[in-house]
């Protein structure tokens, strides 16, 4: 990892949540965060395209950050008097460069919106682990998932591609004492076509689900894209029924998952709406644009929306599946993007009475141009989508897709590739499962012994017959296969 890289993880703010999560901490003052916060501006939701307004607002806001960091705080650690000890001690760690000046000054920055950074390689997950106060998935935690659940880990853990986790060793822990657990992940469906990168976290979570034969939910927030996107609530239903089709395509059996548009489920489950209501009392304004950068410009739709994407972690918004049963603990793949959600509902969860989420994130799968950013639905030739054609997927790889190599024959043959920047290689290491095999890649290229063209044929080789294989099992997916899915009701599990 390029530790020079100057990351600032705009919006992502810290002040409000991050440090309540960990309850070691000791009180902490106000300007301790703001000091030194990585966040001096926060753009926010509706960064995709701001608006004037919005930035006028964010300008402004600058000026009042210390003021609401420290009234955030401030009821955070008087509702928990907990401290921050561990946040303390990464902080201090962390090296200055990351408090630099805001993005839109030529910085890079992660949210749940927008994801870059200015290094070849990536963002700096090791960094990103620090500052989130999430831990490393490390070689002892990858054993132990194997020796509990006797499987093979998935080659997305072998490989770090999921990378950090909160809890997990408190699932583990439970699940050895046959105390069971749900899975919970989600998709917002901002169009019909889902890229590449959105299999990611369905993938591994249909690997979690085999190995641990667990419940599984999974949120359709439409009602998410019609607040932020220039849709219509039609559009965003529609595409909502459209991925579900996607997800169910990942092999998710029909009798241990339920999936749900928020359009649907709100109105017809009390439960879930009473969880969203208590999240909302217990969250002021303050917190969330501390957390999201919501401005005053912000629809209230907006601002009220991560309680929607809070409440699934809690095993009473689904009745039907957990008898209202209330201390049933929930695990949550998906990547690191969405982690500013769940460290608010984990603050939230014990003051209304439910266990904290656990969860597991993942790296993102990069644009074809580069690791500079995550793929991204909005730019087509950025993604390599589930609906792309064989002769698609060859040409945008061979076009678009940044590489490690030299300029020329003779050079690259003397010096060999750069693996750590060539996006068909990250490619291959997501989805070319055979260890050996990645392996002699890595090699012939950085050697030289494997050219560009030669590395972009195999990763086409790859993705091809896997994409193909996709679209095969989605036109298997009918209009009653997914009515199913979606039809809330009880799952194969007592509880
Ligand atoms: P959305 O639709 O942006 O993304 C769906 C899931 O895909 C992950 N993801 C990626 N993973 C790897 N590489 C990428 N390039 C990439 N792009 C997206 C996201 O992290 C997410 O896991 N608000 C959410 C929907 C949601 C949700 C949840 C997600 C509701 N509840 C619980 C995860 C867990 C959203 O818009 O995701």
């Amino acid at each position: 990892m390029d530790h020079n890289v100057n990351v600032v993880y705009r919006s992502l703010n810290f002040s409000a949540l991050d440090s309540v999560e960990d309850d070691r901490l000791p009180g902490r003052r106000s300007w301790e965060r703001d000091a030194d916060g990585p966040v001096r501006e926060a753009g926010g939701p509706g960064r995709e395209s701001p608006s004037p307004e919005n930035r006028k607002g964010r300008e402004s806001r600058r000026g009042r950050r210390t003021a609401d960091a420290a009234e955030a705080e401030g009821r955070l650690q008087g509702a928990h008097g907990s401290g921050v000890q561990s946040w303390m001690s990464a902080r201090r760690q962390r090296p200055t460069q990351d408090n630099g000046p805001s993005a839109g000054e030529g910085d890079d920055m992660v949210d749940p919106w927008n994801v870059s950074t200015s290094s070849a390689k990536g963002v700096d997950y090791d960094k990103l682990i620090v500052r989130f106060g999430s831990s490393k998935i490390d070689q002892e935690l990858v054993d132990r998932i194997e020796r509990v659940t006797g499987q093979k880990p998935h080659h997305f853990l072998r490989r770090g591609i999921f990378f950090s986790h909160r809890d997990m060793h408190q699932i583990l822990d439970a699940f050895e004492n046959k105390k069971s657990f749900y899975l919970y992940t989600g998709r917002g469906p901002s169009s019909e076509a889902m890229h590449v990168g959105h299999l990611i976290p369905f993938i591994f979570t249909k690997w979690l689900q085999d190995v641990f034969d667990v419940p599984l939910v999974i949120q359709l927030t439409d009602d998410e894209k019609y607040l932020w996107k220039d849709l219509s609530l039609e559009e965003c239903h529609r595409y909502a029924v459209e991925n579900a089709k996607d997800i169910v395509a990942c092999g998710f059996d029909v009798n241990k998952t339920f999936i749900f548009s928020d359009l649907d489920y709100m109105g017809m489950s009390p439960g879930f709406y009473r969880n969203v209501v208590k999240v909302q009392k217990h969250v002021t304004f303050n917190q969330v644009k501390g957390i999201f950068g919501f401005t005053d410009s912000d629809c209230i739709g907006k601002i009220s929306f991560p309680a929607i994407q809070a409440a699934p972690s809690f095993s009473t918004s689904f009745p039907q599946i957990f008898s209202g049963r209330k201390d049933v603990q929930c695990l949550i793949p998906c990547a690191i993007d969405q982690d500013p959600y769940f460290r608010m509902t984990r603050d939230v969860a014990p003051r209304i009475g439910f266990p904290k989420p656990a969860l597991l994130h993942s790296t993102f799968f990069p644009a074809l141009q580069g690791a500079q950013t995550k793929m991204s639905a909005s730019d087509p030739n950025s993604s390599i989508f589930l609906t792309d054609t064989a002769k698609q997927i060859k040409n945008k790889i061979n076009k678009h897709a940044f590489s490690g190599g030299k300029d020329t024959v003779e050079e690259h043959r003397r010096c060999g590739g750069n693996t750590d920047v060539d996006v068909s290689f990250m490619y291959l290491t997501f989805f070319l499962e055979d260890d050996e095999q990645l392996e002699k890649i890595r090699q012939d290229y950085s050697s030289g012994a494997l050219l560009t063209g030669e590395l972009k044929k195999r990763l086409i080789e790859t993705l091809q017959p896997m994409i193909t294989a996709h679209q095969e099992k989605r036109k298997q997916v009918t209009e009653e296969t997914v009515r199913q899915f979606m039809t809330p009701r009880r799952l194969d599990f007592d509880f």
